[in-house]
């Protein structure tokens, strides 16, 4: 089989490792002959390199690997461009949280006021990366899944047309995952219908490849427990305020009962309930549960694994749940024609939408890329609101492309989670000087 080169963007990410652990696991699959890590951030990319060039030498050592900041070294003769980058960081995503909650509205890493600060930072540095991989290696193909997919998905449509950038986001795959093991199924046993834009979709149906339709059963589940089962078959989504937003899944399919819905929703639906939630610990969010977690325990465990000279007992844990990366990768290398969740350009795939607006539905992935599968009439609920947020989406984008603070001012004014211009412009204001650098000037 064909040994495939790889650099991972963002290389100092808190899932580099658990990526490079599930890869190895899945060479049978997806054989390596050449790993990289790039990030902009040497310091903080080489403790998980130092730490994972220590494993490599002892899991696999036939894999050439190395970890580095030049983009010419990192980008040369690569296949696939894993892309996980988030710019500003952490301490960014704990102002994307902070800075709304001031102006009496929830803060989010993709949705809300949170989500559109990010999106305007996540461009610039996707076209960095995404310019560097086509001076370097122009076959390359990016698997992005740097957030917020939904903007950078948009952007990527305007600016960068005919690269080979596939928007891709686990919540899909985890959600299955919980759905599977509701009716007592595995995941790969199951096929779904879905429509609907990134952490804002609908499930219209869940079947075995024999047919049998499992929705009115998950439905019925869903109604009374949210997402929240019995073992955890999700990994990555288990930290006690994940648990709370599947729980509140219950919720959000009561408004709208006919189909299963994504758990990112409840921001548009209950973004009353989520702020007056945040309101209990105004000063430890998400970003910070993370940091004190996820982030602390794979640096500790890389310092640990750097201060022994060796992986052996502390080997980082195995993203099992990432395994759809993989098999993103297979369907371009192997023309699998799997049926996966994407971020695409309509054209049609949701028949009452537009064509120009990125939506999340199942394609059929092959060497040439995404298909998408017809998805048919959407209802009206549905349609509405995902008009909106797409249309918030465009703004964005427009806005950094035309430098229009107006635009920006638009984009926070249409959001369903934000109550009026008047607090748009305050927290567009307050956003302006709290994203500092990282955003275009706005005039
Ligand atoms: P993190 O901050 O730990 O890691 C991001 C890394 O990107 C940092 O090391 C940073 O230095 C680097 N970086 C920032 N700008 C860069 C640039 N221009 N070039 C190269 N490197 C750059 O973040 P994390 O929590 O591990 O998440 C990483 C990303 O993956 C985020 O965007 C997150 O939202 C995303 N994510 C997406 C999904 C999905 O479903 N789509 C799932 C999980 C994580
Ligand atoms: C889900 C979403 C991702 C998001 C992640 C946040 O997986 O699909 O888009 O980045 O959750 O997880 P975190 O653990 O960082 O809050
Ligand atoms: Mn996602």
């Amino acid at each position: 089989m064909k040994k495939f080169s790889v650099v991972i963007a963002g290389g100092g990410s808190t899932f580099t490792p658990g990526i490079v652990m599930m890869m190895l696991d899945n060479l049978d699959r997806f054989p390596l002959r050449t790993l990289k890590l790039y990030d902009n951030d040497g310091d903080r990319q080489g403790i998980l390199g130092e730490a994972l060039e220590i494993l490599l030498k002892e899991q696999a050592p036939e894999i050439d690997f190395l970890y580095t900041t030049d983009p010419e070294v990192a980008f040369t003769d690569v296949d696939f461009c894993m892309a996980h980058i988030r710019v500003g960081k952490y301490a960014m995503r704990e102002k994307d949280e902070k800075v709304p909650l001031r102006h009496g509205v929830f803060g989010q890493e993709t949705c809300g006021p949170g989500g559109i600060a990010y999106g305007m930072r996540s461009i610039t540095g996707m076209l960095e990366i995404i310019d560097y991989m086509e001076k370097y290696s122009p076959d390359c193909w990016m698997l992005n899944y740097s957030n917020p997919a939904a903007i950078v998905a948009e952007a990527c449509r305007v600016l960068r047309p005919s690269s080979k950038v596939l928007n891709i986001c686990d919540m899909p795959v985890g959600t299955l995952r919980r759905m599977s093991q509701i009716v007592g199924k595995t995941p790969e046993e199951l096929e779904v219908r879905y429509f609907g834009l990134n952490h804002f979709g609908w499930w219209t149906s869940v079947k075995d490849k024999e047919g049998h339709e499992y929705i009115d059963q998950i439905r019925e589940y869903v109604s009374e427990n949210g997402y929240l089962t019995q073992i955890e078959v999700d990994t990555q989504h288990t930290d006690p305020s994940w648990q709370e937003t599947h729980k509140k899944a219950k919720d959000i399919i009561a408004v709208a009962p006919e189909y299963l819905p994504n758990t990112y929703l409840k921001y548009y639906l209950y973004p009353d309930y989520v702020f007056e939630h945040m309101q209990g610990h105004p000063e430890f969010t998400r970003a910070n549960e993370v940091m004190q977690g996820r982030e602390k325990n794979v640096f500790d465990h890389a310092r640990e694994i750097i201060k022994n000279g060796s992986a052996k007992g502390i080997a980082f844990d195995i993203d099992s749940h990432a395994t759809f990366i993989v098999d993103l990768a297979r369907a371009i290398a192997f023309n699998t024609h799997e049926r996966m969740v994407m971020i695409v350009e309509n054209n049609g795939a949701i028949a009452n939408f537009p064509d120009d607006a990125m939506v999340e539905v199942p394609c059929i992935v092959g060497t040439d890329g995404p298909e998408a599968l017809t998805q048919g009439q959407i209802p009206a609920f549905q349609q509405a609101l995902m008009f909106q947020q797409v249309t918030v989406e465009k703004l964005v984008v427009e806005a950094y492309v035309e430098n229009s603070y107006q635009k920006m001012w638009q984009a926070l004014t249409l959001s369903k989670t934000v109550p009026s211009a008047q607090i748009a412009k305050e927290l567009l204001d307050d956003l302006i000087i709290e994203n500092g650098e990282y955003w275009p000037e706005l005039r």
